[in-house]
């Protein structure tokens, strides 16, 4: 194997294409080899934390103005990532303005009581304060760093199937147990509002090759875009050496860009918990047909606008904590060298 930085540009092969992502953290952007690697090998990025709710709401400042509809917002880590962006040239997606996770439970509080127990603000309040978040965030971000956001994930995971919730939505969310299904209109209307002309709302979800869940999420889409809420669908792409089901994940490409919808592969990473020969043989394989499908999809006149790996190396992955096992899941060993399945994927641009 050779050292990621010897090996031709992953994203240059797949410019025809596709934008190659990563999801970086700040850690990341601060060590100057992986910087180097993520600039070579990709022209988009995703921030793994600093631009979730929890990361930007600020319980002090909100607390000091004292306005039960207007959460402050801080947006320290937010710019310390969009300016290394800028300064490599770097496209960014943004991700996530409504997620039911990492959302500080004082957002979803009558008097913003930082304490699971106090009563839940109103349904009517609780919508105010999320359209006053979204138009403070994109404000921001498209005034302070114009032209450098291409798509926003609006809204995180909100279909689960297995919560058998009505039309499958996801029943254990403050969003959901709030505010119904209305969340998810409010927050695509307040993002087509503040968004800057061209960039893309996405909708993301993880499973959404899985049929049940598919049809779900189609259905719900169909009513977002009644109001031309929504331009693109984001797959996440959590897969399992043992389960990855590339036909699958084919046929859902296709049912969701036969909506008229762009695509995204937004959180790529495949879990494999060995490296020896079998499992390193059997990941370059997985990674090397499911890029020729996507690749396949793109000639064919799909319109992709990213394939984002979760993370740049195994050693930066999230799956060894969630897994409890260890993982081998990215295309760039824990000490930066090319895998065989990082040539395969190259090989499948050709
Ligand atoms: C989800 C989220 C991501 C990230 C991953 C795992 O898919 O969308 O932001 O938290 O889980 O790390």
């Amino acid at each position: 194997m050779i050292h990621a930085l010897q090996s031709p540009s992953l994203c240059e092969a797949y410019k025809p294409y596709f934008r190659i992502g990563a999801a970086v953290s700040s850690r990341l952007t601060g060590d100057p080899e992986l910087a180097e690697i993520l600039c070579r090998h990709f022209s988009s990025i995703t921030a793994d934390n600093q631009m979730k709710p929890e990361s930007v709401l600020s319980l002090e400042g909100t607390l000091a103005a004292g306005d039960p509809e207007h959460a402050a917002v801080d947006f320290t880590r937010v710019d310390a990532l969009l300016s290394f962006a800028r300064d490599h040239g770097i496209a960014m997606r943004y991700h996530t303005l409504v997620w039911h996770n990492q959302t500080p439970v004082w957002f979803f509080k009558e008097h913003w009581e930082n304490d699971m127990n106090a009563p839940a603000a109103p349904k009517e309040v609780l919508l105010r304060r999320l359209e006053n978040y979204i138009r403070d965030v994109m404000t921001h971000v498209n005034t302070a760093f114009p032209g450098l956001v291409y798509t926003w994930d609006v809204v995180n995971e909100a279909i689960e199937p297995e919560q058998e919730g009505p039309d499958l939505y996801r029943t254990r969310s403050p969003w959901f147990a709030l505010t119904g299904k209305d969340f998810l209109p409010a927050a695509f209307r307040a993002a087509r509002k503040y968004a800057a002309p061209g960039q893309t709302l996405c909708y993301n979800d993880y499973n959404a090759f899985d049929p049940v869940k598919r049809d779900a999420i189609i259905a719900m889409l169909k009513t977002l875009q009644a109001e031309n809420l929504v331009d693109t669908m984001g797959m996440q792409g959590h897969y399992v050496i043992d389960w990855l089901n590339v036909d699958l994940c084919e046929e859902a490409a296709r049912a969701y860009a036969a909506l008229g919808l762009k695509l995204q592969v937004t959180e790529l990473d495949i879990h494999c918990n060995s490296d020896d020969e079998a499992h390193t043989a059997a990941l370059t394989e997985a990674y090397r047909s499911w890029f020729a499908m996507m690749k396949k999809l793109a000639l064919e006149g799909i319109e992709i606008e990213a394939v984002t790996f979760w993370g740049l190396t195994d050693a930066d992955s999230w799956l060894p904590g969630f897994r409890r096992e260890p993982s081998y899941p990215l295309l760039i060993t824990a000490d930066r060298k090319a895998k065989p399945a990082f040539e395969a994927v190259l090989a499948a641009a050709e």
